[in-house]
């Protein structure tokens, strides 16, 4: 009997040896130990022997099954092993790999000189305020001091929408707008989009002014100068020096045309400056009275100052951008260049 027995374990360890996953394992520990195996078999043969025998085989018979059971147990221990270690090694992920870095967006040109030209003025104390892309006549012209008919009007190539609506060809209207609703001191900026008919190289049916209004007792001419000589300071670099032409706009009086001086040539002269060492930036001015006192503010006891600048101008001096056109491309290898500047 201890044979037989013997006999069963080396085969039930042959057959596991065999085995090679757990499912076909499984299906063997059936054949040997489920309710119909060959060791289940034995323990019911226990009645066919006679009883002074009976503890002794039942303890041969549960030795086989202790050393049965763990054969399968170890078997089972191994394969579950190495199906974790296949497992781990072709889900295997090399951290060490480069990622994918996603196509990251980036600020268009245009508004980083915007964001840089607003926060250089906020730093003075300026606010935003933003007017309608369309307005009236009257805001655009009229309240400017520039009456219907005059020649003054073509100064600019105007959109008109209705006779009396038109895309606002600059944002001065937003002076206008601020000093009919807020009493001095004002202190504003005013960006937007502005329009008119005028196509080339460097000029576009659509670009970008900022406006500024300064309204208080006692500002002159001085406080305008101290102003954008700072701000082009931090637009351009320390050492750009500013420049006041005479010059005419109906709702300034006196007006000015204000150069800097050439940020490639450093004033020497070159093709940015054609040869002058001075660029012009901007439009600017004391305000003058009769627009005051049509926006209801005493002249007698307030005065003020404004400028406008055109955002494309100062992005194409800056980067050295030859085509205003370039600017409204969608161009991404162009626009590419900007990033994280
Ligand atoms: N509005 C003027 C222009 O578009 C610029 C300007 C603004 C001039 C304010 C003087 C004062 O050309």
């Amino acid at each position: 009997m201890q044979e037989k027995f013997s006999q069963i374990l080396l085969n039930a360890k042959q057959d596991v040896e065999k085995i090679d996953n757990s499912k076909d394992l499984y299906d063997l520990k059936t054949r040997y130990l489920g309710k119909n195996g060959e060791i289940t078999a034995l323990l019911r043969g226990m009645k066919d022997v006679a009883p002074e025998q009976r503890s002794a085989f039942g303890k041969m018979i549960n030795d086989l099954k202790v050393e049965v059971e763990k054969t399968f147990d170890d078997k089972d221990q191994m394969l579950k092993q190495n199906e974790l270690n296949q497992r781990l090694q072709n889900e295997a992920v090399d951290v060490t790999l480069p990622g994918n870095a996603p196509a990251m967006g980036s600020i268009h040109p245009l508004n980083i000189v915007k964001n840089k030209i607003i926060n250089a003025f906020c730093g003075m104390g300026f606010e935003v305020f933003e007017g309608p892309e369309i307005d009236s006549d009257y805001y655009c012209f009229q309240a400017l001091n520039i009456p219907k008919d005059h020649p003054a009007r073509d100064m600019q190539d105007t959109f008109y929408i209705t006779e009396n609506f038109l895309l606002r060809p600059h944002t001065s209207p937003g002076q206008v707008r601020t000093m009919e609703n807020k009493k001095p001191p004002i202190k504003i900026l005013s960006p937007g989009r502005v329009y008119r008919a005028d196509d080339d190289a460097s000029h576009s049916p659509m670009f970008h002014q900022i406006e500024g209004l300064v309204v208080d007792k006692g500002v002159s001419l001085c406080d305008l100068k101290g102003l954008l000589d700072e701000f082009v300071r931090i637009i351009f670099d320390k050492d750009t020096k500013t420049r006041f032409r005479p010059s005419y706009f109906p709702f300034t009086e006196p007006s000015v045309e204000v150069d800097v001086s050439c940020c490639k040539c450093h004033g020497k002269g070159c093709n940015l400056c054609k040869g002058t060492g001075w660029i012009e930036i901007l439009g600017a001015g004391v305000v003058n009275k009769k627009v005051l006192e049509m926006s209801g503010i005493d002249s007698n006891e307030y005065s003020g100052l404004a400028f406008g600048l055109g955002i494309e101008r100062i992005t194409m001096i800056k980067y050295g951008i030859s085509n205003i056109k370039t600017l409204f491309e969608s161009n991404i290898n162009f626009l590419n260049q900007f990033n994280r500047r």
